[in-house]
């Protein structure tokens, strides 16, 4: 161990990050301008070979960024699990997605670790960042380990949690300036984590168990899950109560400590705050603890799509019109701004739930060209003054910042704001989400 801690201290050890996703690339970048040379493990050929000719389609690393890093040999991308017998520290990025039945699936980690298995040497370091329950870091990898090499952990192999806090297309905190929280499976693996994540990021925070840091990462992401529910909650109660929520929040956010912002809107989407709450439902229920804070947030999320869907048929009512037929544009596809990622978009249920609805629905996005529907892609309209003229209604799902808002109000008959992107600004084509239709 003192050997391999000295070794990482003067960086003199081989990295490998298995997953070279929206959290194993910008690590491998941070890791690479920190001197290590990183093999980068992804399943998908293809994108390890646009990798290694530095390409990035990931919108925190520009393909000029990742060219040179790649151009100087710091990053190599394969397909090839046989290659991390050469190096001295894993860090397992991979997918933690849910299964139709919104439990937990874990194969991602276990065929990493069984791809990993026959490769890996004694003194080896691994470090799970995939978010998940507490205790899978213990369970799949540590006694899995142990079972298949007889090895002992803290001994013969080290293994530390360390959860991902990136937060894609945040221009203000990357990985290079958020705090690291890192658990160890023993205290020589805390000590060999601290040295590792400390040697390239500014800060670690050590936690005594794997456990108390997969702990951590649910708890921050069931904790915006929870308060995005509450807001919600609050903006359906201000339709009843005809209060414009979107001020009661600001005249909150004026207090100075105790207060947080949250702020309603269309739903929650992404590939962290819709699954992970359940990760923890899940393995609580296990303890025979049933969570319903968790439960009720999902829920209240969940149904948000359903309550937009309903603003837009009261709008069109109060307009003379149905849904049936209707025209309505869906400004915004990915989950949140300036992001191209769609996956558990809250837009995509909007979509589908108008479309049953019997409405014609198109979509622009700027960083998002198509997607799929059942069968069909569905491509972004033309952004033309024509175009958005000839929609019944133009309903605000995601707030890009790059979109000329000024100039879309101009031109659309009615805009439904799901996202405060007006503001203060008043007209009565705007229209917004927890508004008081009644009193319109
Ligand atoms: N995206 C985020 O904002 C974010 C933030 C914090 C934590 N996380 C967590 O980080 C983990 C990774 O998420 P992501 O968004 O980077 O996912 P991603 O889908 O962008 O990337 C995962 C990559 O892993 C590859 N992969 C899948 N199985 C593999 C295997 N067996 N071997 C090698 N490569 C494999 C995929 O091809 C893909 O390129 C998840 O647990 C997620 O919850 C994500």
């Amino acid at each position: 161990m003192i050997n391999l801690k000295e070794r990482i201290l003067n960086k003199h050890i081989q990295v490998a990050v298995i997953g070279m996703g929206y959290v194993g690339l910008p690590l491998s970048v941070a890791l690479a301008k920190s001197d290590y040379k990183v093999l980068g493990i992804d399943c998908n050929d293809s994108w390890t070979k646009q990798i290694n000719a530095g390409h990035s389609n990931i919108g925190d690393v520009p393909s000029e960024v990742l060219k040179k890093i790649v151009d100087k040999g710091y990053i190599k991308a394969s397909t090839d699990y046989a290659l991390v017998a050469k190096v001295d520290v894993i860090i397992i990025c991979v997918p933690t997605p849910l299964n139709h039945f919104k439990e937990p699936d874990l194969s991602y980690i276990i065929n990493t670790i069984e791809g990993i298995l026959p490769f890996i040497r004694k003194g080896i370091f691994i470090s799970l960042e995939s978010t998940t329950y507490p205790g899978t870091t213990e369970e799949l990898i540590v006694q899995r380990i142990q079972k298949e090499k007889g090895w002992k952990v803290g001994e013969d192999f080290y293994v530390c949690y360390s959860p991902e806090r990136v937060d894609p297309g945040n221009p203000i905190y990357s990985i290079g300036n958020t705090p690291k929280v890192v658990g160890g499976s023993t205290r020589v693996c805390l000590e060999l984590g601290e040295a590792l994540y400390g040697s390239f990021l500014p800060k670690v925070v050590g936690v005594k168990t794997t456990q108390v840091a997969e702990m951590s990462k649910v708890l921050e992401n069931t904790f915006r899950c929870v308060n995005i529910a509450l807001v919600n909650e609050m903006a359906m109660m201000c339709e009843r109560m005809n209060i414009d929520i979107w001020e009661a929040i600001k005249g909150a956010s004026s207090k100075p400590f105790g207060f947080m912002p949250f702020y309603p809107g269309p739903g929650v989407g992404g590939h962290c705050i819709p699954l992970d709450p359940l990760y923890l439902s899940w393995k609580a229920k296990k303890y025979n603890y049933f969570s319903r804070f968790i439960e009720l947030a999902i829920d209240i999320n969940n149904n948000m799509p359903y309550y937009v869907a309903y603003q837009i048929a009261q709008i069109l009512g109060n307009y003379g019109k149905g849904m049936k037929d209707s025209r309505i544009l869906l400004m915004g596809m990915s989950y949140k701004k300036d992001v191209s990622d769609i996956r558990e978009s809250p837009s995509l249920e909007v979509y589908a739930i108008l479309k049953r609805q019997g409405a014609k629905v198109d979509f622009y996005d700027p960083y998002v060209e198509s997607f799929k529907f059942k069968e069909e892609i569905i491509y972004r309209i033309e952004w033309s003054e024509k175009s958005v003229e000839s929609y019944d209604i133009i309903s605000i799902l995601t707030n890009h910042t790059n979109v000329d808002y000024k100039w879309l109000l101009e031109h659309a008959e009615i805009i439904y704001d799901t996202k405060n992107v007006y503001g203060e600004v008043e007209s009565d084509k705007v229209v917004k989400l927890g508004d008081n239709l009644e009193y319109l």
